[in-house]
């Protein structure tokens, strides 16, 4: 048999170069990251850190090559009006993102040069850019010592370091014990190399403990509880809230769109009229308050189309169910009527592309 020679947790610097070595070998291979030894460029650094706030790395990738080509740089991207790339958005969620990348863009380049600043303190003075992309940030893109802690980062310490209690209350702890690992040389590498563990083989469900570089220290495995781990608190059920969405057809065979309000949830997108959401069910003749159009414009009456739209957010479920009809003319109306084949150039999140799903395949 082997002999590994176990590693203390107290030897920070033996853990990092380990996973260093690891990460040298394995790392994934992703568009934003630089070649090895080479500088990382500090825009696709910050454009792939605020993509992947809540979103996966194989969700982000089509977006993050799609704005690269489209906005090569800063100032390419902040000359952009806000409408494209709330456009270009469409589909990665949380919005407000989009709107505060745009804001980042304009004052890096009106204000700093172009140039991102180095320092945490300084990175989180921009819109959108909070305590973890300030880390990863100054860590990835300038080799400062930042402390970096994800999802992934706090699974991975809280299996190393056999931490029980649950998350969310921990958090603080699990990044205390990852800035006791974090080594002052190559802090960029170690905090993807500790992103790439968590998100390779310390996997929520399965961890791959057996190809791990830190599996003699993990005291996690040594306990047998490291797939448990990170314990969390019971989440609140999230509560159900419903609306109806009008699929409003013009005679030329364009349909009614309307911007959501800037704030609240899906600020500034495109939708197809609906009403507001809330829990309780509506009933039609209710509804039609909110509906752009007055009943008198409309050739015929509601329709409403089978099946519900069910989408989920992060506080609560939405189920809306749409309701068609065709429009006397094409009304002037606060909106836009977009011709159907054009339907793809707006800003539809993606509650919105199921709405237009089901009405083209239920409606006319
Ligand atoms: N998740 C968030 N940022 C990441 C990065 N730079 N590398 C890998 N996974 C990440």
């Amino acid at each position: 048999m082997l002999y590994c020679s176990p590693m203390p947790l107290s030897d920070a610097r033996a853990l990092s170069d380990r996973l260093l070595a690891w990460y040298d070998r394995d790392r994934r291979l992703l568009p934003w990251r630089a070649a090895p030894g080479e500088p990382a460029d500090a825009y696709r650094v910050w454009l792939s850190e605020v993509m992947l706030q809540q979103t996966t790395v194989a969700a982000v990738i089509p977006y993050f090559n799609a704005f690269l080509a489209r906005w090569p740089t800063v100032a390419a991207l902040a000359a952009a009006p806000v409408e494209e790339v709330m456009q270009a958005w469409a589909g990665l969620g949380y919005y407000a993102r989009a709107r505060n990348l745009h804001q980042c863009a304009k004052t890096v380049t009106e204000w700093r040069g172009g140039h991102f600043p180095e320092d945490e303190e300084s990175l989180r003075r921009l819109p959108g850019i909070g305590d973890y992309t300030a880390a990863a940030i100054a860590a990835i893109a300038f080799g400062h010592r930042a402390v970096v802690v994800d999802g992934n980062v706090e699974r991975v310490m809280a299996r190393l370091f056999a931490v029980t209690d649950p998350l969310p209350g921990v958090k603080p702890r699990l990044k205390a014990l990852a800035a006791e690992l974090t080594p002052t040389e190559r802090a960029g590498d170690y905090a993807q190399a500790v992103m790439d563990l968590g998100a390779t083989l310390c996997s929520p469900r399965s961890p791959a403990c057996g190809l791990c570089p830190w599996r003699e220290a993990c005291r996690g495995l040594a306990q047998g509880i490291e797939a448990s781990l990170p314990a969390r608190a019971p989440k609140p059920e999230r509560p159900t809230r419903r609306g109806i969405a009008f699929w409003i057809v013009a005679r030329d065979g364009s349909v009614l769109l309307r911007r959501r309000p800037p704030q609240g949830l899906l600020g500034g997108m495109m939708e197809v009229p609906s009403t507001e959401w809330r829990p309780e069910v509506w009933d039609l003749d209710e509804a039609q308050s909110f509906a752009p159009l007055p009943a008198a414009r409309l050739a015929e009456p509601w329709r409403p189309l089978p099946g519900l739209v069910r989408h989920t957010f992060t506080h609560f479920h939405l189920e809306l169910t749409v309701v068609a009809a065709r429009a006397t003319g094409q009304p002037p109306v606060r909106g836009l009527w977009c011709p159907l084949d054009r339907l793809a150039e707006q800003a539809l999140p993606t509650l919105m592309r199921k709405v237009v799903r089901l009405a083209l395949s239920k409606a006319y």
